[in-house]
């Protein structure tokens, strides 16, 4: 089974990124033959500022490989060292029809919102397609908002399939229900573009605040809260902590007299003290970056073999060679 995904180094990574992607896609490295890369060009349709780009893909590095993405297994690369991932994108455009990328509801969501968008998003989930039929992917882990484009990426393939003959796998979403939206500190997905993130790494001080600015409703601590299973910071306590921790507070919320301060600082903790190993792992990656550097030159290598075969594969199909 080949697994592919990828993450685009549009910011600091969060705790939707983890759970929705990040742990899932790790956890796969032991299922099959994994692929998994750090999407830069597609990072600039969102992203004009260039030495932020070279920061937020070291960064990126740093968090998958602290996080337990183990380079024997997987093969880590930036997208962006295999530029094969364009040709192909530009062979999957000439057979997308229009209409298929109108419908996606992140190009719907943008031009909804009155941001002005520019032609590489608009094609990205071409590039997207291109990226996973490139390495005969079987299985895609993303996050729920993922979903449809990988759907796309499936209408592509089929219909390259029928034009030109079985040529792509056609790959499978793979999504945790569970975990399929992780809510931000206002209610609402988590997210970069929304800022209502709560980062894997960083700095304690400033994400303890985060933690605690998580959105409650006025109930006062006394007042039993029968719905404690909607609340935000206790959907992401139910991540962080062992069961029954996460048990007991849901408990004591339910029956009246613990506040949501004490619901925080619960949070807080065990949000904490699940990301210490992989806190100093960081830390000793952040010392030796020629490894990471080394890590990220060695997948290149190894997808970029992957890659041409398949392009060229694609190439003959058409009749460009
Ligand atoms: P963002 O919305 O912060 O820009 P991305 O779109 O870069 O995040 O998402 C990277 C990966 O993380 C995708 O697979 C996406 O589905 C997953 N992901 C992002 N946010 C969440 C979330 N709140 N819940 C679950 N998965 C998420
Ligand atoms: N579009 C994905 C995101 O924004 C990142 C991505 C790019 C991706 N190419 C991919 C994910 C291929 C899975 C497979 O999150």
């Amino acid at each position: 089974m080949r697994i592919l995904s990828g993450i685009q180094p549009s910011g600091a990574l969060h705790l939707g990124n983890f759970f929705g992607m990040m742990r899932p896609a790790i956890e796969l490295q032991n299922q099959g033959d994994a692929y998994y890369f750090i999407a830069d060009y597609h990072s600039m349709t969102s992203l004009f500022d260039a030495a932020a780009r070279r920061k937020n893909c070291l960064d990126v590095a740093l968090d998958f490989l602290a996080c337990g993405l183990d380079p024997k297994r997987s093969v880590f690369f930036r997208q962006s060292d295999v530029p094969e991932h364009c040709e192909l994108m530009w062979i999957l455009s000439a057979i997308t029809p229009m209409g298929l990328l109108e419908r996606c509801h992140s190009y719907k969501d943008k031009t909804s919102r009155g941001i002005p968008i520019n032609h590489g998003l608009f094609a990205y989930p071409v590039l997207m397609a291109a990226d996973i039929l490139i390495y005969d992917s079987n299985v895609v882990p993303v996050g729920r908002d993922q979903k449809q484009h990988v759907e796309v990426t499936r209408d592509i393939a089929i219909k390259f399939n029928e034009a030109y003959g079985t040529t792509f796998v056609v790959p499978e979403p793979r999504i945790r229900e569970e975990v399929a939206v992780v809510p931000g500190t206002d209610g609402q997905k988590m997210s970069k573009s929304y800022g209502n993130t709560i980062e894997i790494f960083g700095e304690e001080k400033a994400l303890r605040k985060k933690v605690m600015s998580i959105v409650m409703d006025s109930r006062t601590p006394d007042e039993p809260k029968p719905d404690a299973d909607q609340n935000n910071a206790v959907k992401l306590l139910q991540l962080v902590a062992p069961a029954d921790v996460a048990k007991s507070v849901e408990e004591k919320l339910r029956a009246g007299g613990f506040g949501y301060g004490d619901l925080k600082k619960a949070l807080f903790e065990n949000y904490w003290n699940f990301f210490a190993e992989a806190r100093a792992r960081r830390k000793e990656l952040e010392g030796n970056l020629d490894y990471v550097h080394a890590v990220l030159k060695e997948g290149a290598d190894r997808a970029r073999a992957v890659a041409s075969k398949v392009l060229k594969r694609a190439r003959q199909a058409s009749g460009l060679e």
